[in-house]
């Protein structure tokens, strides 16, 4: 049976087919682990190995600073268990976001959260340290207009927070690979794309431990509004200058939402012409050495839980192959 991954192995490409995973139907359901199996290489916890949920987001009280010493890996484990046991490489995500950090933060000192920050990077990354090797470290630090994101740590901490978290991560594990994730910086000549840009030179000039990249492409079928793909040659202009600063790229979390369109023919061409072009753009550059999805079935798709019913993925609800997953397969 051919698959997304060994299209990846069979074109001699040594990239990551990676997606996100949750415990739940990872445990629950047969098809679900199945087509993980078969189909990837690579896996990245979907929600469990988030500040918040590590600390028991919904069994414990956030709001009290006693949680942050309380870390529950048991959610976490599952996922990168399972990993490790059918040979997949896994990728760490996420140590630093601040919608997901617990909120008692706020209640704390510009040196205690400085201190909780660091101890928590040390905490997450020693208990993975030979089981997972590439980390997200910063999420989501750059504001649509390119600034940066007007959150409790540059609140606190300063702009350098971002350097201090590479940092801290390279010595809590100097063998781990070490990666800034953001969304909607696909493109280039756009204000976000190109503050990404420079946010990541302006880290590598200064010799801050950063090895990589994550672009997370969340895009739209429909074209319009802030998920708006970009055009393949935008994209691939955004990876090369990316490798040129000596920095890897991968597209780290993406899904093809359909729902702003009216005809489901339309929606369906819409998907898989995004899912095949933007992926062919983007493995045309040697630096991007992933392609992750954000799921890969429909039936446990984020976008329906946070936004509304939509259908972005290549699998169905009953794990049957969309057009979109040839499409994605044909492309790699
Ligand atoms: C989402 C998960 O998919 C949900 O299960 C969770 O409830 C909230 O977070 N950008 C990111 C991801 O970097 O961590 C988010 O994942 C989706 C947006």
């Amino acid at each position: 049976h051919d698959s997304l991954s060994h299209a990846a192995s069979r074109a001699c490409k040594h990239i990551d087919i990676g997606t996100a995973v949750l415990p739940q139907p990872l445990q629950a359901e047969s098809l679900y682990a199945a087509t993980l199996q078969r189909e990837f290489n690579a896996i990245v916890v979907e929600h469990d190995l988030k500040w918040g949920p590590l600390l028991g987001e919904g069994q414990n009280d956030l709001n009290d600073i006693k949680c942050l010493g309380q870390y529950d890996f048991t959610q976490a484990d599952i996922v990168v268990n399972w990993a490790l046991q059918h040979d997949k490489k896994v990728k760490g995500h996420v140590l630093v976001w601040h919608v997901t950090s617990p909120p008692c933060l706020q209640q704390l000192t510009a040196e205690q959260l400085r201190e909780h920050l660091q101890r928590h990077i040390y905490t997450v990354m020693g208990y993975f340290r030979g089981r997972i090797r590439t980390w997200d470290v910063v999420n989501e630090a750059l504001a649509p207009d390119g600034s940066l994101a007007e959150n409790i740590f540059l609140q606190k901490l300063g702009p350098s927070y971002i350097e201090k978290c590479f940092r801290w991560a390279h010595q809590a594990d100097p063998d781990a690979v070490l990666l800034y994730n953001d969304n909607k910086v696909e493109a280039i000549d756009t204000p976000k794309g190109d503050a990404f840009y420079h946010l990541l030179a302006d880290l590598k000039a200064k010799q801050v431990p950063i090895h990589g990249c994550g672009m997370q492409g969340h895009f739209n079928a429909a074209g319009t509004g802030r998920n708006r793909p970009p055009t393949p040659r935008m994209l691939k202009q955004q990876i090369r200058r990316l490798g040129d600063l000596g920095l890897t790229v991968n597209l780290s979390e993406v899904d093809v939402r359909t729902s702003r369109l009216e005809n489901p023919v339309l929606e369906t061409v819409a998907q898989k012409q995004i899912y095949h072009d933007l992926v062919v753009a983007a493995l045309s550059e040697p630096s991007c050495d992933g392609i992750w999805l954000w799921g890969f079935s429909d039936k446990h798709t984020w976008v329906s839980h946070f936004y509304y019913d939509d259908q972005p993925l290549i699998f169905d609800e009953d794990y049957q192959q969309k057009p979109s997953y040839y499409a994605l397969r044909e492309a790699i």
